[in-house]
């Protein structure tokens, strides 16, 4: 059982009945304000969502602004492990997530409990976790990072330090490139990251020679090997308003492509392929949000992210960390 799933003590939201005559958008902007509540969410989610959000943003972004917020009530439109970032960065505040199942592969692919046998085996080195995953993998960690500040946070390591990275291996691997540090690797990876066909992306490629390949680094290396750019959601998305290109293949999840357009309305961004012809380039987890689970959740405050405060108290020390290494990088 996933923690999320652990935690549906609080049954019963996703069948409470939404009247089908109500003005969603409008409805949420009155609760919103009602409440005092602020809206963040990812790039990944659905653009109707996006465009109710307060925020929207990637995974350093969203814990900055959830770390800030006066609002009384946090709704995160996102997943359940940047859910609980928010939690342990505003303990005080009420967190609430559309959907408590919106989980994510990467943060599954790494449990606790195993983590904590594998982490024995180096007991001299530093343990890096992405941010992708749960809140009880940061107690466990040193240092968060997300795919924005993850150079940073490896340079900021001490050369003579042994380091942990964990759980993202494609991430990892990207980061020993680009950083030239020995890491030892997590063996977890993102579903929809994986799913990438470098064979489609080349024959895209020579349909639109002139186009730009932007990819995300939790991308296999050989898709990142073909790649004009490569970083978070939030680097793409501004490489593609700074470049002077005009077309794009965007290896991410599709999502971002809301935000790419609505930047640069005379520019053409075309989402990559997956292996098969199925709609994986978009994430499942990120997707069980919808407009009407968003009203039910900001309408009856439900469901909310509850942690054990020693989770929260051990959890906290990585994200304080990671925040303070990227304010200093002005990031
Ligand atoms: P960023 O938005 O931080 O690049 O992360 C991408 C992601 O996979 C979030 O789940
Ligand atoms: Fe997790 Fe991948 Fe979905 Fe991001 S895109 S939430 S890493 S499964």
């Amino acid at each position: 059982m996933t923690q999320a799933e652990s935690q549906l003590s609080q049954k019963g939201y996703l069948d409470i009945p939404v009247d089908p005559s109500l003005d969603l958008f409008a409805e949420i902007t009155r609760l919103k304000k009602e409440k005092n509540a602020v809206l963040l969410a990812h790039y990944y989610q659905d653009s109707e969502i996006q465009d109710l959000a307060d925020y929207v943003g990637d995974s350093l972004g969203l814990s900055q602004e959830a770390a800030k917020t006066k609002a009384d009530i946090i709704i995160f439109a996102g997943v359940h492990f940047m859910a609980e970032t928010a939690k342990i960065l505003s303990p005080h505040k009420k967190v609430i997530l559309p959907d408590l199942k919106a989980g994510c592969s990467l943060a599954d692919s790494c449990p606790a409990p195993l983590f904590r046998k594998f982490k024995e085996k180096y007991p001299d080195h530093v343990v890096v976790s992405y941010i992708n995953c749960s809140a009880e993998l940061k107690t466990l960690t040193d240092i968060c990072c997300t795919s924005t500040n993850a150079v940073q946070i490896i340079e900021s390591i001490p050369k003579d330090k042994k380091i942990i990275f964990a759980p993202d291996k494609n991430l990892g691997a990207y980061l020993i490139k680009k950083t030239g540090r020995d890491m030892v690797l997590w063996d977890g990876a993102c579903m929809v990251h994986e799913i990438f066909s470098r064979e489609k992306i080349t024959k895209l490629k020579e349909r639109h020679p002139k186009a730009k390949i932007i990819a995300h680094p939790e991308c296999e290396s050989h898709i990142l090997d073909i790649a004009d750019y490569i970083g978070s959601t939030s680097g793409l998305l501004n490489y593609t308003s700074k470049s002077d290109a005009t077309e794009f293949i965007v290896v991410t999840e599709a999502g971002i492509l809301y935000q790419m357009q609505k930047a640069n309305p005379h520019k053409t961004f075309i989402a990559a392929p997956p292996l098969n012809n199925c709609t994986c380039n978009e994430c499942p987890h990120m997707k069980r949000n919808t407009l009407e689970k968003l009203y039910v959740c900001i309408k009856h405050e439900l469901p909310e992210i509850l942690l054990p405060d020693w989770v929260i108290k051990e959890g906290r020390a990585s994200i304080d960390r990671m925040l303070e290494i990227s304010a200093k990088a002005g990031l």
